[in-house]
């Protein structure tokens, strides 16, 4: 039996229904302003073996309710966007849908990680015509949406690699490295956007 339950695919259904929706904003924002809201976007429902896990090392009990209550992110998305203004102005479209409500931010990007790690975490409620855990109708479901620059996003990618693929011989070092190239590409955003507002100044 799914540690989801019977709500295996709602939750798929919402997160290819979110997928699209976002999908068709990035779309009209391009076709309005000519700038994109993002460049790519990635989901996923989290599988059975990563949230079995989870739970576990959170001493949850091994059911529906722990995956989808207790956990906030059996349905993940990833928005990855071009420059960081880019970001908030992806918040500000989410802070705008009748049928979601953010309720928690991590600002991992004024407050990055003492590892590095950048990005803007949301836990949104979404408001379904399926029944949730709770038996209601309409139900509500949990999402983790992150968001983050092309260059979070690689750093993330590459910290993720290492730490959980390879038996790193000489962790501090890699790790006071790994922190030094997050500051440089951090850097790298901001001088993006600044060069991003100087094209847009000339025109
Ligand atoms: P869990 O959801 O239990 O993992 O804890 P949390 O809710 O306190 O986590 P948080 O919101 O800080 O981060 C959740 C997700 O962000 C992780 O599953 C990763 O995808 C990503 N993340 C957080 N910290 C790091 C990090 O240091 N490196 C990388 N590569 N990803 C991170
Ligand atoms: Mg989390």
């Amino acid at each position: 039996m799914s540690i989801y339950g019977e709500y295996t695919p709602t939750l798929q259904k919402i997160l290819q229904e979110l997928m699209t929706r976002f999908e068709n904003l990035n779309k009209d924002q391009q076709l309005k302003t000519g700038d994109s809201l993002f460049e790519h976007l990635n989901g996923r429902v989290k599988t059975e073996k990563s949230m079995t896990e989870k739970c576990l090392r959170k001493k949850l009990p091994l059911t529906p309710y722990s995956a989808l209550r207790e956990n906030r992110d059996s349905i993940g998305l990833r928005i990855i966007c071009n420059f960081i203004d880019d970001i908030y102005l992806c918040i500000q479209k989410i802070n705008e849908m009748s049928d979601i409500k953010i309720v928690k931010k991590k600002d991992y990007i004024t407050n990055a990680k003492t590892n590095g790690y950048r990005s803007y975490h949301l836990i949104v409620d979404i408001t379904v015509p399926d029944v949730d855990i709770d038996g209601n109708v309409p139900g509500h479901y949990y999402v983790e949406i992150q968001l983050r620059t092309i260059a979070m996003d690689t750093w993330a990618s590459l910290e993720h690699e290492m730490k959980y693929k390879h038996e790193v011989k000489n962790p501090e070092l890699v790790s006071r490295e790994l922190k030094r190239v997050a500051d440089e590409l951090a850097s790298c955003d901001v001088s993006m956007q600044t060069i991003r507002k100087m094209i847009k100044e000339d025109n």
